[in-house]
């Protein structure tokens, strides 16, 4: 049996529960009482969930493992969610030691301090549960891709990546008159994306950008559909896309 990550950091703090039971610092990876899910659910869907499965969160991003499915055998087995909290909370501050310039490379302490509590006991709380978030959690995140449809003016079209940080744009949809059209997507995310345009011949993308980064793509359009898509591997799938009607 290979052991993942995971399973060999849970076995690692089973044993902390074993033999220092009584100890504080076992005892913090109870899910703590006065936890903000709802704050925690939020920084999930900025600074998570572009790369990970969390069907409650419905993050659909695939660069990292699933984690309903990471998680979903550990409860099965026994382990508490309060043990999930600490496996989480440890992965967010020291993640597992993979290079650097990986494509599988997760930056460690995207959130910290009371923040990354909150981000544990979210992922905890919610994770390989089937179902919906409920309450006020259930709109704690706006969902990806919801914004207005865009249209076009004087030639351009705005398609900023989803500002919350999901595998989505602004909108799925967008209109623009035919002719020439430049489209910008702006990224304030620090996962990369881009933008592509796709359709009756027109195959064209922008380059791949980050941190306040703008994607930029220029296409000559006939009316008719048109496909825009992130090309990153992974975020078309997870609905990083949409459709540009030319009329
Ligand atoms: C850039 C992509 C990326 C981002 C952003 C990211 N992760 Fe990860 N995550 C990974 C990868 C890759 C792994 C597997 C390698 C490792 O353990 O470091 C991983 C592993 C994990 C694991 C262990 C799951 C297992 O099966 O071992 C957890 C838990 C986790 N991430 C939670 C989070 C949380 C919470 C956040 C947000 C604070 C986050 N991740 C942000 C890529 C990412």
């Amino acid at each position: 049996m290979t052991l993942t990550p995971f399973r060999t950091r849970l076995l690692g703090l089973a044993a902390c529960v074993t033999l220092a039971a009584g100890l504080t610092a076992c005892e913090n990876d109870n899910v703590s009482a006065n936890a903000d899910l709802i704050a925690g659910k939020k920084a999930f869907a900025q600074k998570c969930a572009a790369c990970h499965v969390l069907a409650r969160a419905e993050a659909k991003g695939v660069q990292g493992p699933n984690l309903d499915e990471a998680f979903r055998q550990s409860l099965k087995d026994g382990f508490g969610r309060d043990t999930l909290h600490g496996v989480v909370h440890s992965q967010i501050i020291h993640p597992a030691r993979v290079p650097k310039d990986s494509p599988a490379y997760m930056p460690a302490e995207l959130v910290t301090g009371k923040l990354a509590e909150d981000v544990a006991s979210y992922v905890a709380a919610v994770v390989a549960r089937p179902g919906k978030d409920e309450g006020k959690l259930a709109t704690a995140v706006a969902a990806a891709g919801s914004g207005k449809p865009v249209a076009a003016k004087n030639g351009k079209l705005a398609m900023p990546a989803d500002p919350n940080g999901q595998l989505a744009y602004l909108s799925k949809e967008a209109t623009a008159p035919p002719g020439a059209l430049e489209i910008d997507s702006e990224n304030d995310a620090s996962i990369p994306h881009d933008i592509a345009v796709e359709g009756n011949g027109v195959d064209e993308k922008g380059e791949t950008v980050q941190d306040g980064g703008v994607s930029k793509v220029s296409v000559t359009l006939k009316p008719g559909k048109y496909e825009y898509y992130c090309t990153v591997a992974g975020h078309r799938e997870g609905g990083m896309e949409g459709t540009l009607t030319v009329k």
